[in-house]
Parts: structure tokens; C-alpha cells; sequence
């Protein structure tokens, strides 16, 4: 049997597993994804025994998805981002990259939205907002970041091609002109509470939220009161996992089966 995983503390509400048995379902694969919850101090030995098990691959979260990068061969996206979210032991070392970058990325374009050229807003500079902020500008798009500790947003700036930095007040003005909005606070996260005023969002916007729960978040209800396009949080969350497992097996991911089982817990 094909043992995958994820490593995480604490990982009991992760929709991964569901996400990837499905997957293994469709295509009728002998594999397994397993949750794990190493001890910080432990994190080298879990992958390096991950390895000597013969697991075939481990996503990875919070906490561990920066220290991570000590203990694997970084690729080159992972490598600027600073953080791994899946690991591949296909080979002498084990591998990691961060596939949440890309499937940011895939849910907008599996939405037909063209990066290339766009003007870009994200909101937020922490953890997942520097893998959207490397993905947009990679894309092709001009990435305005704001985040509420304006100085973040700057430093961040710096490091992202076609960027620039600063604090929530300057949102209006950004959005004016902006194509594409991304959500990449925790705000809205189990709360009524969205990062952006709602007079600011138009019809020429795409939004996509990064929060999945609740999916319909005050965000995406306040952009699709004024008519832009909304992209929930299950498809980021689904395209990181599509992206890992075609990491991992080197084929095409069952997309459709994917999404099922993911929506079927969060809708
Ligand atoms: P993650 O890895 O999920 O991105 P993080 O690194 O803690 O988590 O980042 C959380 C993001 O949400 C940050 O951009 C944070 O803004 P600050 O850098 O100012 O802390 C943002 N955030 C969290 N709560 C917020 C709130 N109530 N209002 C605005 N932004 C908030």
C-alpha cells in the first residue's frame, strides 16, 4: 500500500484526507493518506523516518510549514516562499514545495481569470499571503498587498517582482482599478467580519477568499451583492491537494472527485 500523509499540530479537522482517499477511490489505488502530530522538537526525525518508512509523500501545516524547509531540498518556488506544504520522497532526498502557491493560482484560472497583466490586490501578508503574492506575480499580475501591520505588507513588497506594499486604508484607492481581489486573512473566519469595506468591491472584480469556513464568507456575500465574480475557499483548498497529488503520482488528479468529497464536508 501507498502510504501518504500530512504533518501538522493540530491536524484532527483537516479536510486533506478525505480530499486525497477520494482521489485514491476513483482511480481504484491501493493508498492511504494519514494524519500525523509530531512534537515540534521531532519535526526532522518525522520526516526523516517518513523516508525510511517508505511513505511516498507528506503534506505539511501550520506549525511546521516554514521549519520544514531545513530538512528537504527546497524547489525553486518553495525556496522564495520560505515554506513547504508537500514533500516528495520520490528519490536520494526528499523534496518539498509548496503547492498552496499553485493552487491558489489554478483556482483562479480554473475560474478564467487572466492573470497576465491584471491588477491584483491581496489582502494580507502572513503565511498564506506570501505564497498568493509569489503566485500572482509569477502569473503575470501586478500585486498590490495590504495587510493591517502595514510594515508586513512593505518588507513583502520587496521580494515579489511587480509589488507593492501597504496598510488597509489605502484599499479603496487599489480596488478602483483592480481586476482581481484575494482574501488571504483569517478574517471572516468563523465570523461575520469581512477585511474589505463592501462600497470598494465592483463588478469588474473577481474576489477570491482563502477562507472556507464558513465557504459563503461576508466577503464573496458583499462582492456578489455588487454583482463581481466570487471564488469560495474550497478551491484553493482543492487545488493544493490536486496539485500534491499529481506531485506525488505523476498523473493527472481526479479534479471532479476531489471536489465532491471536499464539498460534501464544507457545504
Ligand atoms: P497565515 O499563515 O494563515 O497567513 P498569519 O501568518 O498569522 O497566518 O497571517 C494572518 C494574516 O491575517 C495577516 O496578514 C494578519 O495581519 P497582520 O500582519 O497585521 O497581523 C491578518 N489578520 C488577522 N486578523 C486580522 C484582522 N482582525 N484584521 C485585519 N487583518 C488581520
Amino acid at each position: 500500500m501507498q502510504v501518504y500523509g500530512l504533518l501538522g499540530n493540530p491536524v484532527g479537522h483537516s479536510l486533506s484526507p478525505r480530499i486525497h482517499q477520494a482521489a485514491y477511490r476513483e482511480f481504484g489505488m491501493d493508498a492511504c493518506y494519514a494524519t500525523f502530530e509530531p512534537e515540534p522538537a521531532d519535526l526532522e526525525a518525522a520526516i526523516e523516518g517518513a523516508r525510511a518508512l517508505g511513505i511516498r509523500g507528506l503534506n505539511v501545516t501550520i506549525p511546521f510549514k516554514r521549519d520544514a524547509i531545513s530538512f528537504v531540498e527546497l524547489d525553486e518556488l518553495a525556496d522564495r516562499i520560505g515554506a513547504v506544504n508537500t514533500i516528495d520522497f520520490d528519490g536520494d532526498r526528499p523534496t518539498g514545495h509548496n503547492t498552496d502557491a499553485i493552487g491558489a493560482r489554478r483556482a483562479l484560472e480554473h475560474h478564467d481569470v487572466t492573470l497576465d497583466g491584471a491588477r491584483a490586490v491581496l489582502v494580507g501578508a502572513g503565511g498564506a499571503g506570501r505564497a498568493i503574492a509569489f503566485a500572482l506575480s509569477d502569473a503575470g499580475a501586478t500585486v498590490n498587498i495590504a495587510n493591517r501591520t502595514e510594515s508586513r505588507a512593505r518588507n513583502l513588497a520587496t521580494e515579489v517582482p511587480n509589488a507593492t506594499g501597504h496598510g488597509l486604508s489605502d484599499l479603496t484607492d487599489l480596488l478602483t482599478n483592480a481586476e482581481v481581489l484575494v482574501n488571504a486573512t483569517s478574517v471572516g473566519m468563523d465570523e461575520d467580519d469581512s477585511p474589505v469595506p463592501a462600497e470598494t468591491l465592483h463588478r469588474d472584480l473577481t474576489v477570491m477568499d482563502i477562507v472556507y469556513h464558513p465557504l459563503r464568507t461576508r466577503l464573496l456575500r458583499d462582492a456578489a451583492d455588487r454583482d463581481a465574480t466570487t471564488i469560495d475557499g474550497g478551491w484553493m483548498l482543492l487545488y493544493q491537494a490536486v496539485a500534491a497529488f499529481e506531485r506525488w503520482t505523476g498523473q493527472e488528479a481526479p479534479v471532479d472527485a476531489m471536489n465532491d468529497a471536499l464539498r460534501a464536508e464544507i457545504e
